[in-house]
């Protein structure tokens, strides 16, 4: 296990796959879905839509932090993700792909409401497709979304571009849709041995581009790896529709 997180200034087939081990691989994810709720301003909302909802970590810090709201909508791709996801009179939950046109219209019918996406939107394969609908789906919107600086060093040992939107290919599409302010975080996640830490990166499901390594290139980049931890960058977003 990774020993500790430092804060400095493919997809859905991953997370199904270790939806009931996630928890224990979820660190960063945890971390920011906790920063991400602690930046709400108010106490209460009508409607929260939490877009890309996993196994609940943005309810669980609303809970938390004592924030309450009238409906709480759970989206999110895999059956598997919403089934370990909390249930109760207020949550309704949408098995729902943010990359098509269909099925956003039923999310939109309280114009008041909040929309909040952690460590979810960096899947999405058009970024313009997503944010148009969820533009129209609030008032306001709270975003944290993983960057390319994610395994950064990784990356370039092994040549690989990210998977991953920079943070400027996101705040660029997120202002066509949005008023927004934005603030880039950086993580260090430190392991004791290499081990530990490649078997972090296929087990969090934070993992993209790595998979396009063989078994062979990827020994060797476990032996080459310069550093002792993992890099994560995450963009935080808070935004309110043009
Ligand atoms: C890293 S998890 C984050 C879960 C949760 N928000 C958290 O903070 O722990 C990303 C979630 O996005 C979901 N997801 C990925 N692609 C999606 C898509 N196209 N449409 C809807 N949900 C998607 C995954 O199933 C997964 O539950």
């Amino acid at each position: 296990m990774p020993n500790k997180v430092k804060k400095q200034p493919h997809a859905v087939k991953g997370f199904s796959r270790f939806a009931h081990t996630y928890e224990q691989y979820n660190m960063i994810q945890a971390e920011v879905a906790k920063q991400l709720v602690g930046r709400l301003e108010e106490k209460r909302y009508s409607t929260i839509i939490d877009i890309g909802c996993g196994s609940g970590a943005v309810i669980k810090n609303l809970e938390n932090c004592s924030i309450e709201f009238d409906h709480f909508i759970a989206v999110d791709l895999s059956e598997e993700m919403l089934s370990l996801h909390p249930a109760g009179t207020k949550i309704k939950q949408y098995c729902i792909d943010f990359n098509s046109h269909e099925s956003f219209a039923k999310l939109c019918s309280d114009k008041e409401a909040l929309v909040l996406s952690s460590s979810a939107l960096q899947w999405s394969t058009d970024l313009d497709i997503t944010l148009s609908w969820l533009a129209k789906c609030g008032k306001k919107a709270h975003f944290a979304i993983f960057t390319s600086g994610t395994f950064k060093t990784l990356h370039e040992c092994a040549g690989i571009r990210s998977p991953i939107y920079s943070d400027k290919e996101l705040k660029k599409v997120i202002s066509n849709y949005y008023e927004a302010t934005f603030m880039l975080q950086s993580y260090q996640l430190t392991f004791p041995n290499t081990k530990e830490m490649f078997r972090y990166i296929q087990k969090s499901g934070v993992s993209g581009g790595e998979r396009q390594l063989g078994y062979k290139k990827m020994k060797r980049l476990m032996e080459e790896y310069p550093l002792d931890y993992l890099e994560f960058e995450v963009l935080f977003v808070e935004a309110k529709p043009l």
